[in-house]
Order: C-alpha cells, then sequence, then structure tokens
C-alpha cells in the first residue's frame, strides 16, 4: 500500500491537478474550435445569419404566444362575426386641388339654394345641449387663433362677440367655415377688410361644425339657436368652392 494515498495534502493536490489539466484541455479544444469553425460560404450568408437568428426567434415567440390551435379557435368566432357585419358606406371627402378642372367647375357651380337650412324650425330659447358645447368649445380652439380666446377679434381677424353675422341666418356660418371668407365686411358697425380673408375650415366633421358654431352662437354674450349637423350636412357641396365673397352673405 502507497502510503501517499493515506495523505490528505497529496489527496488534495491530486484532485485539483485532475480539474485543472481538464480545464486545460477543455479550453484547448474551445481555441480550435474558434480557429476551425466552418466559414459562412459567402458574404450574404454571413450577412443573413443574424436575420435567421432573429427570425428563428420571431417564430419561437409567435408560436408561444398564437399556437395554430388558439388561431383555429378563434377563427370560427371571427368569420361569423364578419359574416354577421353590416358595414356602413363610408363617405371619402375627394380633395380639391385648387386650380384643377374640379375647383374650376366647382368655381362655377350656381350657389346652392340655403333657404332650407335657415328655415329650419329653431328657437333661440331652446336649451343647448352641454356635450354640443363642450365639443363646440374644444373645435373652437383652432377658431380662437384669429378670432381671440373670447371671440374679441383682433389685428388678424373681427370679432365674433357681438357680430350679428355670429347670431344671424346659420347658412352664412356654415358657408364661411366651409368655405373661408373675403371681401370687406362690417361687423359690429365697425368696417373691416382683410388682405387674405378666412380661410376655409372644412376638414372639421359636420358634427364638429355644428357643434364650434353652436358654441360660438352661444358665447362670448352671443345667443342665438343651436347649428344641427344636418344642416352642415345641407351644404357639404360648397366645399372645395372659392371663399365666399362677403356680398354673397344673406343679410342678417
Ligand atoms: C386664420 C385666421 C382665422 C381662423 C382660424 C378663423 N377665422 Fe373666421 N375670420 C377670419 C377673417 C380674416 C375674417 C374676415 C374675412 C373677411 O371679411 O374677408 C373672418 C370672419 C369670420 C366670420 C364673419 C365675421 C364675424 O366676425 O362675424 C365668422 C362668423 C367667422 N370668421 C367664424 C369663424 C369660425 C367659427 C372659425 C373656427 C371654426 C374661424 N372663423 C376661424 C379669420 C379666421
Amino acid at each position: 500500500m502507497d502510503p501517499s494515498r493515506d495523505n490528505p495534502l497529496i489527496r488534495f493536490t491530486t484532485f485539483w491537478w485532475g480539474i485543472g489539466t481538464f480545464f486545460i484541455f477543455a479550453a484547448l479544444l474551445a481555441v480550435i474550435w474558434l480557429f476551425v469553425r466552418p466559414e459562412p460560404a459567402s458574404l450574404e450568408d454571413a450577412a443573413a445569419q443574424p436575420r435567421y437568428a432573429t427570425k428563428a426567434k420571431i417564430d419561437a415567440a409567435q408560436a408561444a404566444n398564437l399556437s395554430p390551435e388558439s388561431i383555429e379557435a378563434a377563427a370560427a368566432t371571427v368569420a361569423k362575426r364578419l359574416a354577421d357585419s353590416k358595414p356602413v358606406a363610408v363617405s371619402v371627402p375627394a380633395q380639391v386641388v385648387p386650380g384643377s378642372d374640379t375647383a374650376k367647375k366647382l368655381a362655377a357651380a350656381p350657389p346652392v339654394d340655403a333657404t332650407a337650412v335657415d328655415t329650419a324650425p329653431a328657437s333661440a330659447d331652446a336649451p343647448i345641449d352641454p356635450a354640443v358645447m363642450a365639443s363646440g368649445k374644444a373645435s373652437f380652439l383652432v377658431c380662437s387663433a384669429c378670432h381671440g380666446q373670447n371671440g374679441e377679434g383682433g389685428p388678424i381677424a373681427p370679432p365674433l362677440a357681438g357680430s350679428e353675422w355670429v347670431k344671424g341666418p346659420v347658412s352664412n356660418l356654415i358657408r364661411i367655415q366651409l368655405r373661408g371668407l373675403k371681401g370687406p365686411l362690417k361687423v359690429a358697425g365697425k368696417d373691416y377688410n382683410f388682405a387674405v380673408g378666412m380661410a376655409a375650415l372644412s376638414y372639421q366633421t359636420d358634427e364638429q361644425i355644428a357643434g364650434v358654431l353652436t358654441y360660438v352662437r352661444n358665447s362670448f354674450g352671443n345667443k342665438a339657436s343651436a347649428v344641427t349637423a344636418a344642416q352642415v350636412a345641407a351644404l357639404r357641396s360648397e366645399v372645395g368652392k372659392p371663399q365666399l365673397p362677403t356680398e354673397e352673405l344673406v343679410k342678417p
């Protein structure tokens, strides 16, 4: 019997020598593997490798979240919903390019008859829906840039507060917003003549325009009937026409 086997110190060093030798060989193998790794055949292959890796990751993530079974289970419900749905036709307002044939045709079109809009039964005393006023106040933000936060007017626009036009026929207001306005105008006893006039703000929806006009007709001391989305819709064909000349306004 070799007495060194019973020497704990020798046993300890032998153990660590064994471990050390193992790691030396492991490191050697790693270095060899690093140098003799198969090279990608071409630059394209090399560039594609990270993409394949990403694709594998995405595929795995999708498979984990959207298994074919879960898709199959949902398909019947989705198909039924699609079959049962009754989509409503969406009207997309065409863009009118200035100077185009469409713009010229619109400019030459006979003026729309707005009497129906102005004679619509509406009372100034009818209560105004607070929700309409709130939406109108939000839409008024753009108007306030020129007409002032309180409709007081300023160097670039006449006042809306106390304006006979604001409290007057509804069709004027709708057409001003759909076409803009150009020309000299007397507002609350004062003459105004702005070089560029007002630009059309027809991008707002019928509801938004009805809201903002109802808001200006019932704010800053004004009091007049509410404007309805139907009244705005009735004059939508005005969109695309040149700025409304002030002499075409219906007298308040
Ligand atoms: C870029 C500035 C500008 C913006 C924004 C603007 N306006 Fe005007 N507005 C004008 C000018 C300028 C006039 C006078 C045009 C003229 O007489 O040629 C005018 C005139 C008017 C008039 C008739 C005159 C009066 O004071 O009563 C009304 C009503 C009116 N705007 C409402 C609105 C409403 C409602 C909005 C928002 C939806 C709005 N405007 C946004 C510049 C603007």
